[in-house]
């Protein structure tokens, strides 16, 4: 059974020259790791900010493996969990044996923090830095937040360049040749362009595509983006379709959410009825959700990608203009629906974790990594590829929940395939 390893964790830099672009901040996190090596710190920890995988975390590790120091990692997820801070701050504050590895701390994504609106995590890292005998090092998209501000005044910060499209490119090409990957140069062009910068999501990409079709084409490319798996936010992008004012929100809406467009069918769906009460404009709302619903199956059965934008328009300025007065509604969010969701997602949470803890150590890697990097990844081939998606399943272990969780609208194709191979 092939157990094979996600590219951004198998091509992730080893050395701090495999990083590229970066070479301010390479420089300024080098100067400062050895000021603590050398016992005389510049600051007690860095904060490396900057776009989404341009890295940051990298960065981290290759020094880490060069300088022969072992990381141990938080995901601000995390935070909120006083055992696990407890645990970490024991970790830091103990001085080293002479045999031990030396460590680097990371807390990972701290900006995931302000959002929680407890204080009490910013408090934990604060006496963190006080009593750390180790260097610290966190990471944010957006460090801005005031309330992240003690945080800031307490580190070194460095700032990290999005990654232009010829950096994404040339990292692509190289692993292609590792690979031994037949791809297109206009299809790496375009994987590039549609990451803005983002390697992660670009090696994610190719990945996806050479492991479903053994070769990187532009059809390919152009066809994956738009099953792209992005994350759960429905209540945004509901409210913003049916509050719509003008065409162009309600079209941005549906398209610019972080949810796929099969899943927001079946959300508008559900919601139409909530959010219209006139039999009138129940019938109008419905009637674009269904033609919406009949492209989309003509795109399914053609794979004319190109008529992908009929359905956004059907599902959502067709949705949203089906009302006769412009009224502000969101009642809706409390109804029982937003409840039962929300236990629905606490599970969705669980279900996320417990896969983390599953891969984790076969892939030899932390678990706030999987969850970060490997589970979208996963959730891409999940959704685009059964047979390769059962295959995984098998060779990890995972149970008919995670396989459900990850497949989404394509859990029974991937159970079915599981079920076979398993005999
Ligand atoms: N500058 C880079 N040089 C080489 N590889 C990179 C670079 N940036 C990102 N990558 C690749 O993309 C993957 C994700 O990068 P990384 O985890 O460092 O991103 P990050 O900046 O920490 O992003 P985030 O803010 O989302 O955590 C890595 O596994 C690596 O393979
Ligand atoms: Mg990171």
């Amino acid at each position: 059974m092939p157990r094979k390893i996600p590219w951004i964790i198998k091509y992730r830099p080893k050395k701090i020259a495999d990083v590229v672009n970066q070479d301010s901040a390479k420089k300024q996190f080098i100067q400062w790791l050895e000021s603590w090596l050398k016992g005389k710190p510049l600051k007690k920890a860095a904060l490396l900010y900057g776009p989404a995988g341009c890295g940051k975390t990298s960065l981290v590790e290759a020094a880490a493996n060069e300088y022969k120091l072992e990381v141990v990692e938080m995901n601000a997820s995390d935070f909120r969990r006083k055992q696990d801070i407890e645990r970490i701050a024991k970790v830091a504050a103990t001085m080293r044996s002479l045999f031990a590895r030396g460590k680097i701390i990371l807390l990972d994504e701290v900006d995931g923090i302000s959002g929680m609106a407890d204080r009490g995590a910013i408090d934990a890292i604060l006496h963190l830095l006080e009593v750390t005998k180790y260097p610290i090092v966190m990471t944010a998209n957006d460090p801005w937040d005031q309330k992240l501000k003690p945080l800031r005044d307490a580190s070194l910060m460095i700032a990290f360049k999005r990654l232009s499209e010829r950096d994404v490119i040339l990292v692509l090409k190289r692993i292609c040749q590792a690979e031994r990957l037949e791809c297109e140069d206009n299809a790496l062009r375009e994987i590039a362009r549609r990451s803005e910068g983002d390697l992660r999501s670009a090696i994610n990409d190719l990945q996806a595509i050479a492991e479903g079709y053994g070769k990187v084409t532009i059809t390919l490319v152009r066809e994956l983006s738009a099953y792209r798996y992005r994350e759960y936010a429905p209540f945004e992008a509901l409210q913003k379709l049916f509050n719509a004012k003008y065409i162009w929100q309600a079209k941005a809406a549906v398209t610019q959410t972080n949810i796929d467009y099969e899943t927001m069918m079946i959300w508008v769906n559900e919601h139409i009825p909530t959010y219209y009460d006139d039999p009138e404009e129940l019938a109008r709302a419905f009637d674009a959700l269904s033609r919406a619903d009949v492209y989309m199956g003509r795109i399914r059965k053609s794979g004319s990608w190109d008529l992908l934008s009929y359905v956004f328009d059907m599902m959502g300025p067709g949705v949203a203009f089906a009302r006769r007065i412009y009224k502000y509604k969101w009642k809706i969010f409390r109804s029982p629906k937003r409840l039962q969701l929300l236990a629905q997602t606490k599970r969705s949470r669980e279900v996320r974790e417990g896969i983390a803890r599953a891969l984790a150590p076969r892939l030899l890697t932390s678990k706030a990594t999987v969850k970060r990097d490997v589970i979208p990844f996963l959730k891409i081939i999940f959704t685009n590829n059964p047979k390769y998606a059962a295959k995984i399943a098998l060779g990890y272990e995972l149970t008919e929940e995670m396989i459900k969780w990850l497949a989404g609208p394509k859990a029974s194709q991937v159970l079915a395939y599981y079920k076979k191979y398993k005999k």
